[in-house]
């Protein structure tokens, strides 16, 4: 299996900020090449490690035994990470990640079908038991709900000739391999695009977003996050594309700003002050030497926040 190259690894792990004892939740344990980092660094602490897909978990649980056992893997999403820390009897913790999207495992590994480069039955599941695969969608969803889709999680231009494209095909036959569906996609776009960029790369992404709810489930996890952290925790968020990265930017701002009454007044009284205070004004981008190791590293931004009232 391939393997997973951890991205914005020592920035993240250098503002999070932890100490021997902190309790920490890595939202997205993938191949444990962050919460290996953690774990060496809190002793007496812990660690609660989420992910959705069952191959990510059990190699990282046995990463993680060869570093220590103050840790728990969890099965679950991470937008029932608060639910199942309270089971465990955790209200606050120190320390949150979240490193978003697939591990290159995901993408590499064919017969999980997130990848426009081999050939695959259209799946893109992180969760295996999601009832929802990219092949229910491309065959089942009306041209105008494909069409929205292609938009808002893809943003790409030709996304109402590409959903078109789709419908005309799966009439004939069931779209069922992610070559076929590259083929159709690539037949709905002009050629002087198609040399720009591959054309796939959006659609792709707009369905594993769509399959996975990715941009909904960040946003309510977030929010959740937000209120588990203790005076002092902080937040990092690693998102891989604009939409992810908006949704990040926003929240953090929403909750760390003055509201525009309070930002006239000569001094803050403390009901006032923000809750949170930004730790990444701007959004932390991979060094050069980052991306010419690891091109997947190329769009990633890393933001932190930490609760300071
Ligand atoms: C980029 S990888 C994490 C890699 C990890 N930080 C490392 O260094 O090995 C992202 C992981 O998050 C998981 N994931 C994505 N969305 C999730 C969600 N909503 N709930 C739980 N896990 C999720 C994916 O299954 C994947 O294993």
């Amino acid at each position: 299996m391939a393997m997973h190259e951890s991205v914005l690894l020592e920035e993240a792990i250098e503002l999070l900020n932890l100490k021997e004892d902190s309790i920490v939740v890595d939202m997205t344990v993938g191949f444990a090449g962050h919460s290996s980092e953690i774990l060496k660094r809190i002793k007496s602490g812990y660690l609660f490690a989420f992910d959705q897909d069952s191959v990510a978990l059990s190699y990282s649980r046995k990463r993680l035994s060869t570093i220590g056992e103050n840790f728990t893997i969890i099965d679950a999403n991470f937008k029932d990470a608060r639910l199942e820390l309270e089971k465990r009897g955790i209200e606050k913790v120190d320390a949150i990640l979240y490193d978003l999207g697939v591990s290159s495992p995901q993408l590499d590994t064919s017969d999980r079908g997130f990848s426009y480069h081999k050939d695959a039955i259209l799946d893109m599941r992180m969760d295996q038991d999601n009832p929802l695969t990219a092949k229910k969608i491309v065959n089942t969803y009306s041209e105008q709900e494909l069409t929205k889709i292609f938009q808002t999680y893809g943003e790409s231009k030709f996304s109402r000739s590409i959903a078109k494209n789709i419908v005309r095909h799966r009439i004939e036959k069931e779209i069922t391999t992610t070559l076929e569906l590259v083929d159709i996609i690539k037949e709905a776009v002009p050629i002087k695009e198609r040399l720009k960029k591959h054309p796939a790369k959006q659609i792709f992404q707009a369905l594993r977003i769509e399959v996975n709810k990715e941009l909904d489930v960040l946003k309510d996890s977030l929010s959740d996050a937000l209120s588990l952290l203790k005076v002092g925790g902080r937040i990092a968020v690693i998102t891989f594309h604009s939409l992810e990265d908006r949704i990040v930017k926003q929240k953090f701002q929403e909750v760390s700003c003055m509201d525009e009454i309070s930002k006239g007044l000569p001094f803050l009284p403390d009901d006032k002050m923000p809750s949170y205070r930004l730790i990444t004004k701007k959004g932390i981008k991979p060094k050069a030497d980052e991306i010419d190791k690891n091109n997947r590293s190329r769009s990633a931004i890393l933001r932190v926040i930490e609760k300071i009232k």
